[in-house]
């Protein structure tokens, strides 16, 4: 992702303006115990990416950070877990389609699991810790 974003920060700047798109997850909110390297990369972006929005808004270039809950895809139909209110790309595109058309800093979706990884997010790790599988 940064040797990708990085190098294309000073063509934006050239041009003028840019949209970057990133796509973390809302396994990034937290440390999921199921992936934990997984939410550390995916944390990784959110923050870069809020970093980089703040940096980059008066050159007129944007910056929004795409957070899905699960989405259907090759890397999802792996998975042995159940994956509540998983949905499809098609639906996942819409989303992510409408919320860069309005410049959203975080594009999180569906909104039953962004609501309950934001909880989470808040929870001090005592309490969520025995939350989690
Ligand atoms: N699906 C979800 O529920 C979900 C939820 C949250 C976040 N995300 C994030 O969304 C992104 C896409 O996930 P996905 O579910 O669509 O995964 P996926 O079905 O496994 O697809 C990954 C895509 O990335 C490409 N790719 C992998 N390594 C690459 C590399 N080194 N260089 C260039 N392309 C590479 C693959 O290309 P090939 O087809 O050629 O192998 C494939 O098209 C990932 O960042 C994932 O973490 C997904």
């Amino acid at each position: 992702m940064l040797n990708t974003v990085e190098p294309a920060i000073p063509l934006f700047r050239q041009r003028g303006r840019g949209h970057i798109a990133l796509t973390s997850s809302l396994a990034g909110c937290r440390g999921f115990p199921v992936a934990p390297s997984y939410s550390a990369t995916k944390a990784a972006i959110r923050v870069y990416g809020e970093g980089i929005r703040s940096r980059l808004r008066r050159e007129n270039i944007a910056v929004s950070v795409i957070n899905p809950g699960f989405v259907k895809s090759s890397m999802t139909d792996a998975n042995p877990y159940y994956m509540p209110f998983r949905v499809s790309g098609e639906r996942a595109a819409q989303i992510i389609k409408h919320g860069l058309a309005k410049n959203k800093a975080r594009i999180c979706f569906p909104w039953p699991l962004a609501v309950g990884a934001f909880i989470l997010s808040l929870l001090p790790p005592s309490w969520s810790t025995g939350l989690l599988p």
